[in-house]
């Protein structure tokens, strides 16, 4: 059988897939559409990336594949739906990345919360004076009340670290997770009585149609005007022309975002000059540890899927059973 990977990923994590002809896109950045439609002519399974469109046309030219196994946890750049009218599984990577993800979006808080970057940049420009009362003085993270859009693995697992910070907690998304509640010490609000009653807003909700700029104007006007903004998920859930006349004219205090709407976000977009707002390269699970976690779980689904077995995780369960 035939497998295409279309990354080089870390050493030794493709070892289990050896008795299978694998090839390895060895370019630099993503492979380029028109490659990767030509060589997924004649694939049995194919282990991708987010950064790869896998839809019905590429479909269309894989009349072989069999099964789709995709390093991350996110699918928003798989259609689901032609997956699975082709029967074919996708697999992805929750779990392994939960801890680390939430890690991210802590730094990100603390670090755009206390201004961080700012200070670095300071002492850097050779600007560090005397000690100074009213340098950069910033917000704080103990007591404060955290919001978390979307209460899953990660959510959860951010929620369980704001309790060494003596804060309080409310969650958002499409139900109420009683079950949660008191082991996390969460409270359920609505999305608009969460963004006016918290100082930091932590968005961990996966981009579907129904989260697609979630964050646009009406929202952002209704958060508090010192609060942090920090998103660990999709640059989709944020309308970012809204977001920077927010950070502007003070609607929010400041954004911390590890994915941004494009991704990459150019060099001279605007909210990329603004000190108020923290930009990193889609960081979240970039952690050796992890990122090895997530290709050997990547590699594991893959391989069960040219078995013909279940997936270790599966995005369209339904294929799996019907
Ligand atoms: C990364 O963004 C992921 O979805 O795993
Ligand atoms: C600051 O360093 C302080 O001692 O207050």
């Amino acid at each position: 059988m035939n497998v295409l990977v279309t990354r080089r990923l870390l050493p030794g994590v493709l070892d289990p897939l050896r008795r299978w002809a694998v090839d390895v896109w060895e370019g630099e950045g993503p492979m380029p559409r028109s490659e990767l439609t030509k060589r997924v002519a004649d694939v049995d399974g194919l282990l991708c990336m987010l950064t790869d469109r896998i839809d019905a046309e590429l479909l269309a030219a894989a009349p072989r594949l069999r099964v789709v196994s995709q390093m991350a946890v996110g699918v928003d750049n798989v259609d689901l739906g032609a997956c699975t009218a082709r029967g074919i599984p996708v697999g992805h990577t929750p779990g392994v990345l939960t801890e680390t993800t939430a890690d991210t979006a802590w730094a990100l808080l603390a670090a755009a919360t206390r201004r961080i970057p700012e200070g670095h940049d300071h002492v850097r420009g050779g600007h560090w004076g005397p000690w100074d009362p009213g340098l950069l003085l910033g917000g704080d993270l103990w007591d404060t009340t955290l919001g978390i859009v979307g209460l899953g693995r990660i959510g959860s697992a951010v929620a369980r670290r704001a309790r060494g910070f003596s804060m309080r907690v409310l969650y958002t998304g499409p139900r109420r997770k009683p079950h949660l509640e008191a082991r996390l010490r969460v409270t359920y609000r609505e999305l608009d009585d969460l963004l006016a009653e918290s100082d930091h807003v932590v968005l961990t909700a996966p981009l579907t149609p129904e989260t697609r700029h979630l964050i646009g104007r009406d929202a952002l006007r209704r958060m508090r005007p010192d609060a942090t903004l920090v998103n660990v998920a999709r640059g989709g859930l944020v309308d970012h022309e809204a977001l920077y006349e927010a950070l502007i004219e003070g609607w929010i205090g400041r954004a911390a975002l590890d994915v941004t709407e494009p991704e990459p976000i150019p060099g001279d977009h605007p909210l990329v000059g603004l000190p108020n707002c923290l930009i990193i390269p889609h960081l979240g699970s970039a952690s050796e540890r992890t990122r090895r976690a997530m290709a050997e779980l990547a590699v594991a689904n893959l391989e069960r899927g040219l078995r013909g077995e279940p997936l270790v995780h599966c995005a369209n369960p339904e294929v799996e059973h019907p």
